[in-house]
């Protein structure tokens, strides 16, 4: 079952694929058109040009044309027209965050722009909303919103960039109580590719606004959000259980867990399956971690049900706090953010999303768990998966309809996360990420709905543009030719337009 949105068209005849432009056959000297415009620029051959074309993940080295750092609006615009003109791809770079360096373009020859001067930040009591500038860093917005009692939901690292961010979902630990990041957004400012400055809402280009809200960098460059806010909880409890298993007690554990998150758990309950290497061959290191925003008594009888199923964990923790020691916890100790630049790794990540209707077999946890015993033992990277639990009774996510936004993983139980990491990512380490989700699809029915979370961009998969937007892909297809016939704005896992002709009645 596809669904269009029906503003869009009437019927169909045919599709057909329109691709993006080749820059390879980028023509005009944009540099020069892109001097003295009142904004800086780098370029190769200059000396910032190196740490300013640098890719958080060290797996990836791509050469932008030009990196540009407009100071407003109508900078971008006159950026975007020069790339439009020049026949060149253009992508904005907000924290610098994803995972296959789109933010530097995902490919050689892009012109990036770079958002760090859009930093607006702003709250109104009247209406609870806030005005967030893409080029703010999550950290910088849970200590602004907390000075005010208030906050929104987002992922755990501090250094994210909000522009990637809340363009593709944004996840974390109070996406249960109020959903992802993208989904208190009220209204996007944003610029076209043809230039054009304008705001999409409800009200306002609603199929932009649709569009912007899962797959943004695919239609415009986003310069700054309206926020809905919610009232920040009064406490927050941080909490980690954890176990060493064999494979037969891990797969039990999986499939409690599961049991678990289909049960009446309330909203305010954070909690992710942590994985990691075993103390030797066969076992492998199994936490529940997480964080409770009610009150910091009830969290032992929150987690009981799930723990009864356990036997006695090898360590625990229990820390109740503010909300801003929580995101100071799980963001590692600190919320301040650096810069951006160059990261410290090389590293390879895959996702799973799970259905909340068809939740994994035991097989499939039986194989993943014999899988990531043995060979994660064997294999010579680091690593560690999480198991983030989006579904139960009541989760803000699900309330969501999964056509409402163009994010279309609403109804799921899990994302699943499988990172690796190290100085280098050999094959090896690739490899061992294709095995793992494998574990788990050999043994999944053929039919099982599953997609994979678009703000964890894997560059090896296959069929990456169906699994991040399922049902929505179509119509977000469509758009594209409409809001980006030329295919300005182009990422290796982006929306490639397609053309329609209505079909005659
Ligand atoms: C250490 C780490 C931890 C993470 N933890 C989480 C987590 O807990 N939960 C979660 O959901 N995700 C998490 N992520 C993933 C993160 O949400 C994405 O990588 C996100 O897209 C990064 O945004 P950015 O602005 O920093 O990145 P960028 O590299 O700047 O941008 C990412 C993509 O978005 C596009 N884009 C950026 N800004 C704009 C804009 N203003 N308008 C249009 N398009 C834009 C870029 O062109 C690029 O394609 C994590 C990533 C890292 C590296
Ligand atoms: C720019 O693109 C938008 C979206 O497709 C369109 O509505 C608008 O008319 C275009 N503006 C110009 C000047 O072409």
């Amino acid at each position: 079952m596809i669904f269009l949105r029906s503003s869009l068209i009437a019927g169909l005849a045919f599709l057909a694929n329109v691709r993006g432009q080749d820059t390879s056959a980028a023509g005009g000297d944009v540099v020069a058109s892109l001097t003295g415009k009142g904004f800086d620029i780098t370029h190769p051959g200059e000396s910032t040009y190196d740490s300013a074309s640098g890719s958080f993940n060290l797996r990836f080295s791509y050469k932008p044309s030009i990196v540009a750092y407009p100071e407003t609006v109508e900078h971008i615009s006159e950026i975007v027209k020069a790339g439009h003109d020049g026949g060149y791809n253009v992508v904005a770079r907000s924290g610098g965050h994803s995972y296959i360096a789109a933010g530097v373009g995902g490919k050689d020859g892009s012109i990036v722009i770079d958002m760090r001067n859009f930093k607006d930040l702003a709250y109104d009591a009247g209406t609870s909303t806030a005005t967030i500038g893409v080029g703010n860093r999550l950290g910088h917005i849970i200590t602004f919103l907390e000075s005010e009692g208030r906050a929104i939901p987002h992922g755990t690292c501090p250094d994210v960039g909000w522009g990637g961010h809340v363009g593709y979902g944004g996840f974390g630990f109070t996406a249960r109580m109020w959903g992802f990041a993208l989904d208190p957004v009220i209204s996007m400012d944003v610029v076209l590719a043809n230039g054009t400055i304008t705001t999409a809402s409800e009200t306002h280009n609603p199929d932009l606004f649709w569009a912007l809200r899962g797959a943004s960098g695919s239609f415009g460059i986003v310069t700054s959000t309206q926020v809905q806010t919610f009232e920040m909880p009064s406490t927050a409890t941080t909490y980690t259980y954890k176990w060493e298993l064999d494979i037969a007690a891990a797969t039990t554990a999986l499939n409690s867990y599961q049991e678990f998150a289909a049960s009446n758990i309330p909203k305010e309950l954070g909690i992710e399956l942590l994985l990691g290497k075993g103390d030797s061959k066969g076992s492998v290191s199994f936490s529940f971690t997480g964080v409770w925003y009610g009150g910091p008594d009830e969290l032992a009888s929150v987690l009981q049900p799930l723990l009864d199923k356990m036997g006695p964990e090898d360590s625990q923790t229990s820390t109740p706090g503010t909300y801003l020691d929580s995101a100071t916890t799980i963001a590692g100790g600190s919320l301040d953010t650096g810069d951006g630049g160059p990261g410290s790794s090389a590293f390879y990540a895959k996702s799973l999303v799970t259905p909340e209707a068809m939740p994994m077999t035991s097989e499939a946890h039986e194989a993943f768990m014999t899988y990531v015993a043995n060979e994660g033992f064997d294999v010579e990277v680091d690593w560690f998966f999480q198991v983030g639990l989006v579904g139960g009774q009541d989760s803000a996510v699900n309330a969501v309809a999964s056509d409402a936004t163009s994010c279309p993983h609403r109804g799921s139980q899990f994302i699943m996360q499988f990172y690796a990491y190290g100085e280098t990512m050999p094959e090896a380490g690739l490899t061992f990420l294709d095995g793992t989700v494998k574990s788990i699809l050999d043994n999944s029915p053929a039919d099982w709905e599953y997609g994979a979370y678009t703000n964890y961009a894997d560059d090896r998969l296959d069929n990456a543009q169906s699994l991040y937007y399922k049902n929505n892909l179509m119509s977000l297809e469509i758009m594209k030719v409409q809001f980006d016939p030329t295919g300005v704005f182009n990422s290796p896992t982006g929306i490639e337009g397609r053309t329609v002709e209505a079909a005659q009645p």
